[in-house]
């Protein structure tokens, strides 16, 4: 991983097929004169680059292209593929996906395609190949972006008749014998036994739950399938455009496909921000939506950038950014004032190449009319356009820093929650939510954090955080026998084989070979039913554990629920977030990283020589204990302004 950040811009996304031709050159000019420095078009205009079948019209892109390059913006074209128009669709209705009740989707949207479908695939890599021959070579295109959001509106899984021809080749050529697939999944059970891979269906429709295994290797054909479309498009695109970086604008908190694996035809990862829509849409308490409705979560954002920085391997964007009220969340809430420079600092803050903003102006028209952007749609800046100001005004403190690796990696895989999603085993159980509040309570204890697949190179990390991952890969366990670190290991982590089974040697399978325990039960326990220690609590999740070691944390009751060998700990249930600090805090001490209790709502980031401080609440905070007496702050105050930042230069050497 590099970790360089090169001098970060700012970019917008724009849609000249949305406005009168006469609009463009003002347009450009007022994104020059805002600060914007890049802009993203074209991933929803097939209809009108070929209107119908083989006919062309480039008169109008090319004119909208020209227009911005001679305001001096640069282009990130995209493939158009996530709306293949209406013609195309009724010529192939066949390439529709199929949700999971069996029922064709329809047109009228976006991404109604099949990945796996022959003809949809063909047609992906004509248009793109029509599009980067037309314009890889324009000097203004810097960068390409493929398709628009994989996996949007619960789009990767598709039940299709192509996805089922397909998934059996698949399965074919993984297993060769349809022995060795029976005994894998463990087929006898329930009398599921295939005599051949033809006559394996997709796991949906069962009459209740299809074998786990089934579905966890339908859920990586699928994944594949994904990635296999995306690596048809780099291809031409390195070809026809050669030198241009290429990117993907993944989402939040979407998990449905491999991103690791996917990047790796990728230069750089991006992804699309909304952090009022994410805190209004997922698993956060009642007070914390009310508390941080118009902030969003102190954590979503920065768990994100910390993701897409390992998922880029280093390099990364934020593609899309909230400029304001969104359209889709239950409510959509204005941010407070300042929030918009708010979030992008704290994306330049965690290594963010560029910020761009969606989108320059608000659409009067069909599904995002109530969507705000830039400008409003009678042209007039709308709240944010004077934040990016603001923003242009203070990124040259961000030139030529460097991102400094942190000392804390905290492993995050997308099989893992594919796992517990598939078998939870007590409600609402998920790998990615552990991760996220795992990382939430290393955050408050004021770490950076980067967030590594399992195959991460992970020498020089202080401390290693694994808080779920079921199917331990052989090779990371190598890895950490040989590390310096001190290591991490939540429940469920080791508990499955690849094949979804208990490991011969019960869980954590492999990992006793670094600690010897045993898990020999488990137990899920409902909201409010808690299991006592004498200063913590183990809540929703508890495993029991045989071992010769004397646990370091134990219920009342006596059982073991935290244990610890030489540099590596296992814990054994979902304990309390004060606890989990302490076991942080333990850790952090034995290995020299300091810690520091951030105030409620207040987050910390360094990069390179940049210090800073983000307020997150709507109410001021003294960030007083946090900076050094003697540091001049570049902005921000000590007593800092509901969505503040505060920055300073600190030329101090991390430890
Ligand atoms: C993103 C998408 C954009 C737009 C935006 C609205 O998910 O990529 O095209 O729909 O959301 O917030």
């Amino acid at each position: 991983m590099t970790f360089t950040s090169k001098k970060p811009r700012l970019g917008v996304c724009y849609y000249p097929e949305h406005w009168p031709r006469e609009w463009w050159a003002d347009d450009a000019a007022r994104m020059s004169a805002m600060g914007i420095a890049q802009v993203r078009i074209g991933e929803f205009a097939w209809s009108r680059i070929e209107p119908e079948p083989g006919r062309f019209d480039w008169a109008w892109f090319d004119e909208a292209i020209d227009v911005l390059h001679r305001a001096g913006l640069v282009i990130v074209m995209c493939t158009p593929t996530a709306t293949p128009p209406k013609w195309l669709v009724d010529t192939m209705p066949e390439m529709i996906a199929t949700d999971s009740a069996g029922k064709p989707r329809r047109f009228g949207s976006r991404r109604h395609y099949c990945f796996s479908h022959p003809g949809y695939r063909r047609e992906s890599r004509r248009i793109t190949r029509t599009v980067a021959e037309r314009y890889g070579r324009h000097p203004a295109v810097i960068a390409w972006q493929t398709d628009n959001e994989y996996g949007c509106h619960d789009t990767v899984l598709s039940w299709s008749p192509a996805a089922l021809a397909a998934f059996r080749r698949w399965l074919a050529e993984r297993y060769v014998d349809i022995g060795v697939l029976n005994s894998a999944w463990g087929n006898v059970f329930w009398s599921m036994e295939y005599r051949s891979f033809d006559e394996i269906d997709l796991p949906n429709l069962t009459v209740t739950e299809a074998n786990p295994a089934h579905v966890l290797d339908f859920r990586r054909f699928s994944s594949q399938q994904v990635k296999e479309f995306n690596h048809e498009q780099c291809r031409i695109l390195r070809e026809s455009s050669s030198g241009r970086d290429l990117t993907h604008n993944f989402m939040g908190f979407v998990t449905d496909f491999d991103h690791h694996e996917l990047a790796e035809d990728l230069d750089v990862a991006s992804w699309d921000s909304y952090p009022l829509g994410f805190l209004e849409q997922f698993w956060f308490s009642a007070d914390e939506k009310h508390r941080y409705a118009r902030q969003g979560h102190p954590d979503v954002s920065a768990f994100h950038h910390d993701l897409y920085r390992g998922v880029g391997r280093g390099r990364w964007w934020v593609m899309e950014q909230q400029p304001g009220p969104v359209n889709w969340a239950r409510h959509n809430p204005a941010p407070l004032p300042g929030m918009v420079r708010f979030w992008s600092l704290e994306a330049f803050a965690h290594g963010a190449e560029v910020v761009s903003y969606f989108r320059w102006r608000q659409a009067p028209f069909a599904q995002e009319q109530m969507h705000a952007g830039l400008l409003r749609p009678d042209r007039m800046d709308d709240v944010a356009a004077q934040e990016v100001r603001e923003t242009a005004a203070v990124l040259p403190h961000f030139d030529g820093q460097r991102s400094a690796k942190a000392e804390i990696a905290l492993i995050f895989d997308y099989q893992a929650e594919w796992m517990t999603a598939i078998q939870p085993q007590g409600a609402g159980f998920s790998a990615l939510r552990v991760c996220f509040e795992w990382y939430l309570a290393l955050r408050q204890l004021g770490l950076d954090i980067d967030i590594l697949p399992p195959t991460a190179e992970l020498s020089g990390y202080r401390m290693i955080i694994i808080p779920c991952l079921p199917a331990l890969p052989k090779a990371l366990v190598d890895q950490l026998r040989t590390l310096q670190g001190s290591v991490i290991y939540g429940p469920r982590t080791g508990s499955k084989t690849t094949h979804f089974s208990i490991p011969e040697n019960l869980p954590p399978g492999e990992l006793q070979t670094l600690l010897p325990i045993k898990v020999v039960r488990v137990e899920s326990l409902r909201e409010g039913l808690l299991e006592p220690g004498p200063d913590f609590s183990v809540s929703r999740w508890l495993e029991h554990v045989e071992s010769v070691l004397q646990p370091e944390l134990a219920l009342r009751d006596g059982r073991g629920v935290l244990f610890h060998h030489e540099r590596h700990r296992y814990l054994a249930g979902t304990i309390d977030l004060q606890a989990l600090q302490r076991i942080f805090r333990q850790m952090a001490s034995e290995v020299d990283v300091s810690v520091r209790a951030m105030p409620e709502g207040v987050r910390t980031r360094r990069i390179g020589e940049l210090h800073f401080v983000f307020n997150h609440c709507a109410e001021p905070r003294s960030i007083d204990s946090l900076v050094p007496r003697n540091a001049a702050l570049l902005f921000g105050a000590r007593e800092l302004s509901p969505a503040g930042v505060a920055a300073w230069i600190d030329d101090e050497k991390p430890k």
